[in-house]
């Protein structure tokens, strides 16, 4: 296509408006840019070069829908959220910008006759790890979902240059390796230079007059940090909105000391450079140590700053006031790591635009929502007072006249209440002052929200329960979900494919249409195609398995998974014990029958965190010992696959028979993996914990094995008094289970190794594995038993399926937007492409 630039003094042309489908015109893009851009002649390419080419191939395509989709937000009034993040883990662009673009099909096509296999271009993206697990999932199954169902939105979060590190298993541990995800560069971003901010840190504030005389504080900072926008486009699903997700990279306004370098302090000429740039160097792990946190204090509040800045620039540029932020503009805290936003806001509203404090307040509390993820206690971000005064000394009186204010209305509320004045306080008073993030975020917000229903019962009563106490109708509930595109689509094409022709693709929108895949339930051919589907997708595990970790398992055996962040509280450690249950069962009786099984784990542990480490230790151990011995017979097999990630992921849960979500009631906050598998057609064995008791309420509870102590029993046992030694004495193979990891028996030569973890499950046991042993091994020969019978089977993995609706993220943002945020979705239309328009 000719398209002619219509700047009347010139002629230029472009030869491609870039936008165009047909296979030869896609053909034509990607080697045009294996040329132009990656500079490559296709005999000398290799896949790096084909992945780029192909990926500006697909942005070029995008970049019409993401500009025409700011041009609409641009002009229209509308409300938009603000998704603030500490971490979003978006998983590999290319596949899913296909998928979401309806482009798969004719990238395939243009690939394949280019000579190449789409599937192995797309293996070549690295995975961005800019998040730990969950919660940074969580951020990026919410951008899909807004986009995909037209509601204006941004995500703020920080451009990492190394994400959550890559861990190979060297020895059985796990080691941590800097996962160097931009050395090839990254075609998905754009730097918007233009938008660049200032953030300040440290020094001191000081109180001046304006011309008018009233006065003002302001804050002179010690040093000054640049946030340069990264932008990436997040495109919805089968429709013309794109949406933004901005990362902020640190830099030094000045990054070198001329002076310094003359004098021959080379150091010194570029310290400041450094001492910016490590500010978004890398992920901080969530590993609970005190190294690090005036780092994660910087970066928490580097992001905040950047992302306010800009919320406000953009709105005052477009209404040139500041009175009705809180009507265009909904800001979403993701977990604490965004709650100094409350500060910021104020200091933004009061000391930069000089607006009077109560207005300013009014503001802060309608634009802000928090949302808790965890009720563990150490998650719940707490930071001394004197690195806050050293690092943000205007923040810290800000925190101090908020608390104050409020501290004051409680007292008339409820007067000569001490007790509940130092709960409910911002700052913690003794041994040592703290500021209480989610205290901070809680009282500057309109909304807070859990992630499940249980989870929200428990803030409600526990963790938050002096302000549910005040604010009843601050608190509401939104259960986690996930997107079904990514997770089962992408994940999974065959399923989908053999989904889509039972039902239609309009699930892929609407997942509740689900459902009618029940009236199949009976059709022979459609139950014979379920499975042979899910026995393609372990076969392509196995041969992962097998290239990965020389494992060879069986592809009739069930596949047992567990794979989430490595923590007590999920306890993998549960699952091992009965692995080595079972296989001392084969052990006292080589002839025992056991219907197979192939138990694998995924999943890495915080870098600091020892007992975590110490599990993937003793999992990889126990692997070596039971993959080796004859006398198993292939009745199980035990497998650790280094480095889960989202792109992992996408292979593990088409493939799981059965899902592990074992945490003890009480301590999971919702989960979404536990979703993901259910989507992809495995059972779960699971607690009454988070979201497990949501899907066991929609899929049957026959359809989902259910064991162990309630929230309520545990916290019962633990007031009562909890001795695990008691079910030590008492049950022979708990015993002789954890005698035998005590004893080196599977750390030849290394007799203590795993005491440590012995000792804390014999002497404290928090997270009451010993208590519920019994229960989960009864419960997993439940298991094994329903496994034989083939056709039951096959029922209860469609029933899952089928019900799976509720746990999509667009049944999620719904609930935000209507309840929380209350936003509307805006209509994108395309315009043909017009270079001298845009
Ligand atoms: C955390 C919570 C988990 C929840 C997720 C998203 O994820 O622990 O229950 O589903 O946030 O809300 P994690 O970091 O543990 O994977």
């Amino acid at each position: 296509m000719q398209t002619n630039v219509a700047n009347q003094t010139s002629n230029i042309t472009v030869e491609d408006d870039r936008t165009g489908l047909s296979i030869e015109t896609l053909k034509r893009a990607f080697a045009d840019n294996l040329f132009y851009i990656q500079g490559k002649l296709a005999i000398l390419a290799n896949f790096t070069d084909y992945y780029m080419a192909l990926s500006y191939t697909t942005r070029d395509r995008l970049l019409q829908r993401w500009l025409q989709t700011l041009k609409v937000y641009h002009e229209q009034d509308i409300k938009t959220v603000y998704y603030l993040s500490a971490e979003f883990l978006m998983g590999r662009h290319l596949g899913n910008s296909l998928i979401n673009l309806d482009l798969y099909e004719s990238i395939e096509q243009a690939v394949k006759e280019s000579g190449l296999d789409l599937t192995e271009v797309l293996e070549q993206e690295p995975d961005p790890g800019l998040g730990n697990g969950g919660l940074g999932r969580l951020a990026a199954c919410f951008l899909d979902s807004l986009a995909t169902l037209e509601i204006p939105a941004m995500g703020y979060g920080i451009r990492y240059e190394f994400g959550i590190f890559n861990q190979s298993i060297q020895h059985g541990w796990q080691v941590e390796i800097p996962d160097k995800w931009l050395k090839c560069g990254n075609p998905w971003e754009v730097v918007r230079y233009e938008s660049t901010v200032q953030v300040k840190f440290g020094g001191h504030t000081e109180v001046y007059n304006d011309d008018r005389g009233r006065p003002h504080t302001r804050w002179i900072p010690s040093f000054t940090v640049e946030g340069i926008p990264h932008d990436t486009p997040v495109p919805g699903y089968q429709t013309n909105t794109v949406n933004t997700l901005r990362l902020w990279k640190a830099e030094a306004g000045e990054d070198f000391n001329f002076q310094a370098f003359n004098s021959g302090d080379y150091d010194g000429a570029v310290a400041t450079k450094i001492k910016s740039e490590t500010i978004s160097k890398v992920l901080y792990p969530n590993d609970n140590t005190p190294q690090g946190r005036q780092l994660r204090l910087e970066q928490q509040f580097f992001f905040v700053s950047c992302s306010l800045q800009d919320i406000i620039r953009r709105h005052l540029k477009k209404y040139g006031r500041l009175d009705n932020l809180a009507d265009h503009a909904a800001v979403q805290l993701n977990d604490t790591h965004p709650a100094i936003s409350i500060a910021e806001m104020m200091r933004l509203l009061v000391d930069d635009h000089h607006m009077f404090w109560d207005e300013a307040w009014r503001i802060t509390q309608s634009t802000f929502a928090y949302t808790n993820h965890t009720l563990m206690p150490e998650a719940l971000e707490k930071w001394g007072v004197p690195l806050f005064e050293s690092l943000l000394p205007r923040h810290l009186e800000i925190i101090y006249e908020i608390n104050h204010r409020f501290l004051q209305d409680v007292q008339t509320w409820f007067p000569d209440d001490d007790e509940l004045l130092l709960r409910l306080s911002i700052i913690e008073e003794g041994g040592g002052k703290k500021v209480r993030m989610a205290n901070l975020a809680t009282v500057g917000s309109h909304a807070v929200n859990g992630v499940a229903a249980l989870h929200t019962e428990l803030l409600k009563q526990d963790v938050l329960k002096d302000f549910y106490k005040l604010w009843p109708e601050k608190f509401n509930n939104k259960t986690n979900g996930v997107t079904p595109r990514r997770w089962v689509l992408l994940a999974n094409p065959t399923f989908s494919e053999l989904i889509t022709e039972k039902i239609g693709g309009t699930w892929l929108k609407h997942l509740d249409e689900l459902r009618k895949l029940e009236t199949f339930i009976d059709d022979k051919d459609f139950r014979d195609r379920w499975r042979q589907v899910k026995q393609a997708n372990k076969q392509k595990l196995a041969d992962y398995i097998m290239a990965h970790n020389c494992v060879e398992v069986d592809v009739n055996s069930i596949f047992d998974i567990q794979v989430k962040r490595i923590h007590e509280y999920k306890r993998q450690h549960l699952d091992l014990l009965h692995i080595i249950g079972l296989y001392l069962r084969i052990k006292q009786n080589p002839n025992i029958k056991m219907t197979p099984r192939t138990f694998v784990f995924g999943g890495k542990a915080a870098p600091g965190y020892f007992m975590a480490k110490l599990i993937i230790k003793a999992i990889n151990a126990v692997a070596d010992v039971v993959n080796r011995d004859p006398d198993v017979h292939g009745r199980i097999k035990v497998v650790f696959l280094a480095n889960f990630s989202a792109s992992l992921g996408q292979l593990i849960y088409p493939a799981a028979d059965l899902s592990e979500q074992i945490s003890t009631a009480g301590k999971e906050a919702s989960g979404t993996g536990n979703m993901k598998f259910t989507m992809n057609g495995a059972l779960t064995i699971g607690t009454l914990d988070g979201a497990n008791i949501e899907i066991r309420e929609e899929v049957g509870e026959d359809n989902f094995f259910l064991f162990g102590l309630t929230a309520a029993e545990v916290e019962k046992m633990k007031y009562e008094g909890y001795n695990p030694r008691d079910y030590y004495e008492s049950n022979e193979e708990l015993r002789n289970v954890l005698d035998r990891l005590a004893m080196g028996y599977f750390s030849p030569g290394e007799k203590d190794l795993f005491k440590p973890l012995v000792d804390s499950l014999l002497h404290h046991d928090e997270y009451m594995l010993l208590a519920d042993y019994q229960a989960y091994s009864d419960c997993q020969a439940k298991v094994s038993e329903a496994y034989k019978d083939v056709e039951h089977w096959t029922t209860m993995s469609i029933l899952n399926v089928a019900r799976s609706g509720k746990f999509s993220s667009d049944r999620t943002i719904k609930e935000y937007c209507d309840e929380i945020w209350k936003v509307k979705p805006v209509k994108v239309e395309l315009e043909p492409y017009d270079p001298a328009r845009a």
